[in-house]
């Protein structure tokens, strides 16, 4: 018989397997410390990895996998790595707002990140592009990324011209020893400032847990003043 009062479900919906009853006032620490943790999971390829959305001119949208290289916390932004003159580039260079997100299967955890983006300070590109490996830097070089090309045999002559023009040493490009090469100025970094970020906890029950916060972003030097968070618990 319906009573009209809530049923006691202890025990099938727990309501401890999900984000703190009391939110965080700040959800960046919590992204930063599950990406860490999905670090430590040697098994898991890529937890960096992140769908990027961005959309073009005509508000049409894309979206592709990217490797976040750096969550920074405080004051809250990720940063990758692309082609400025890629399609992403273009559209964020048209529209400088992208979605980011990231997804742990094996913890049963997503995180959603909104924002405007800007580019990485040059000296900060330079720095993580002499980082890689030189077969990596030379394909930051050799490719017009999204532009299309006659066959595979045509891209591969390609990189063989950027290793002739750079003066590339094969055996470098081998394994034996490294050289420097200056980064292309179509490649660097991206920082997606989080305006709007979205935690997600799986919960075995089905009963999942999310909770958004948002901020005020106001442009200021070559990035935002940010606001204080405002966070809400979101039905799943
Ligand atoms: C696991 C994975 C990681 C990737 N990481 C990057 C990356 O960090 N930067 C990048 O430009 N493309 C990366 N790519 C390739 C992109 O998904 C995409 O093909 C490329 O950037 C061109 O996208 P666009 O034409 O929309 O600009 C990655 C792809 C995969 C599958």
């Amino acid at each position: 018989m319906p009573t009209g009062e809530p049923a006691n479900l202890e025990g099938l919906f727990d309501a401890g397997d999900g984000l703190p009853e009391s939110l965080p006032l700040d959800p960046m620490p919590t992204l930063a410390a599950w990406l860490e943790e999905a670090w430590k999971r040697r098994d898991e390829p890529n937890p960096n990895a992140i769908a990027l959305a961005t959309v073009d001119v005509e508000g049409r949208p894309s979206a592709r996998i990217v490797l976040c290289k750096s969550i920074v916390a405080d004051p809250g932004y990720i940063v990758f790595y692309t082609n400025y003159e890629s399609r992403k580039g273009r559209e964020l260079a048209a529209n400088p707002n992208a979605a980011a997100v990231f997804h742990w299967d094996h913890a049963d955890l997503q995180a959603r990140i909104v924002g405007p983006v800007v580019r990485s300070p040059a000296g900060e590109s330079d720095a993580y592009y002499a980082s890689r490996e030189l077969a990596k830097r030379l394909g930051a070089h050799a490719s017009d990324q999204s532009r299309p090309i006659g066959s595979r045999q045509e891209m591969i002559e390609k990189v063989g011209e950027t290793v002739a023009g750079l003066g590339v040493d094969l055996d470098a490009l081998a394994g034996a020893g490294d050289m420097q090469i200056p980064r292309p100025a179509h490649w660097g970094g991206f920082r997606l400032w989080a305006r709007e970020v979205e935690l997600w906890v799986g919960s075995g029950s089905r009963i999942h847990d999310r909770a958004r916060w948002t901020r005020e972003l106001t442009p200021e030097g070559e990035g935002f003043n940010a606001g204080a968070w405002s966070a809400s618990r979101l039905q799943p």
